[in-house]
């Protein structure tokens, strides 16, 4: 596992005898300071360099260590998609796992002695979340900062479900709900509100400082640190929602997955496939406004996968329970961001209540 540790003045000790302790299990170990016990230092300022590797995916998981633990564990926590965890023993070390999926570890270096701290680390480190009511506890707590904004993609206690509440994405979905929204309005909307949804979801991308030349002087500014995004529409509906998020990143890379369902086994066959070469380096939304089954969906996420796609999500304008269960059940990994998750799929396969067919409703094809 990719594991950042950091500690301020008070941690360094235990930090140094953590780091080897974990390096000896067979982790990898990104050490992001302090390198010193003797000089005072902040521990928001260390809680903040772990926390952005977790983040950002650079890491998997983060140990921090102050004094009491109390104050990383605040600072920490402050981060969406951050789920760090005070332990100070081997239990609930083991229980913030399981039913918390706690993503960071922290330590007291003043309250808990080393060779007990390597202990907490250690079934910490082994130990996995758990599914069923604890995941469902857990994704309540993710609608909570979904709220406000979305945890960035790196930072996660196990595939995300997130329902994105912003009042613009909820006011247009009613519109496109409609049955008496024009086809051009239809159209229009669903690329506004696919470009809201991964303006939302992109909220923490990683930023590097850059030079700026004005026409009145240099200054700072910040410019994405080389995160590369594809986009997979799901044909032919998916093609609905391209144009509203190239409009924001333009230098997202298009790839197309084309599905169909054969009549006799039901299950979804590829007719076209075409993704970028380098789909390896990318973070990937597989895009498609309605996830009804999620066979589909499914089929084209294992696609991306099997071509080297490692950092998927999905986003759906609307889902049905049933075809979040299955994305979840067959990707656990991938994120899912929808607009909504309606009450149930009809005997037709349609979301109820749904928007009826939206490759229908974007082409005017009915
Ligand atoms: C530093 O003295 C101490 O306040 C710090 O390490 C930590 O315990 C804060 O919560």
């Amino acid at each position: 596992m990719r594991l950042a540790i950091g500690s301020d003045h008070a941690g360094f000790a235990l930090k140094e005898d953590l780091k080897a302790f974990v390096e000896s299990l067979g982790h990898e170990v990104t050490d992001v300071g302090a390198f010193s016990g003797e000089q005072p230092t902040d521990y928001p300022d260390w809680s903040q360099k772990v926390t952005d590797l977790v983040t950002s995916g650079k890491s998997d998981r983060g140990i921090l260590i102050c004094g009491t633990g109390i104050g990383m564990s605040i600072a920490a926590n402050k981060v969406p998609g951050i789920y760090a965890a005070l332990c100070s023993n081997e239990y609930a070390a083991k229980l913030s796992r399981l039913h918390n999926g706690s993503n960071v570890l922290v330590l007291g270096s003043r309250t808990t002695g080393a060779g007990l701290a390597k202990a907490i680390a250690e079934i910490w480190l082994v130990t996995d979340a758990e599914g069923g009511r604890h995941l469902a506890r857990r994704q309540k707590v993710m609608d909570k900062e979904a709220g406000s904004h979305v945890a960035p993609q790196g930072a996660k206690a196990g595939g995300r479900v997130v329902v994105m509440s912003h009042p613009l994405i909820q006011h247009k979905l009613s519109i496109v709900r409609d049955k008496n929204t024009t086809v051009k309005d239809f159209r229009d909307l669903v690329q506004e509100i696919a470009g809201l949804m991964v303006y939302e979801i992109s909220r923490n991308l990683p930023l590097e400082e850059v030079e700026v030349e004005t026409p009145i002087c240099w200054t700072k500014g910040f410019s994405l640190a080389g995160k590369k995004l594809a986009v997979v529409p799901v044909l032919r509906a998916g093609l609905g929602m391209v144009e509203g998020i190239l409009r924001l990143v333009p230098n997202a890379k298009v790839g197309h997955i084309g599905l169909y369902r054969d009549p006799e086994s039901l299950r979804p066959v590829d007719y076209y496939c075409k993704l970028p070469g380098d789909i390896g380096e990318r973070d990937i939304f597989i895009i498609d406004p309605m996830l009804a089954t999620g066979g589909s969906a499914s089929a084209a996420i294992a696609h991306v996968k099997k071509a080297g796609g490692k950092r998927v999500s999905l986003v759906s304008l609307i889902s049905a329970p049933e075809g979040v269960s299955r994305v979840t059940g067959d990707h656990p990994e991938v994120d899912v961001f929808t607009a909504s998750i309606d009450d149930c799929l009809n005997d037709h396969g349609y979301i109820v209540p749904g928007l009826g067919d939206a490759g229908d409703r974007l082409f005017g094809t009915k």
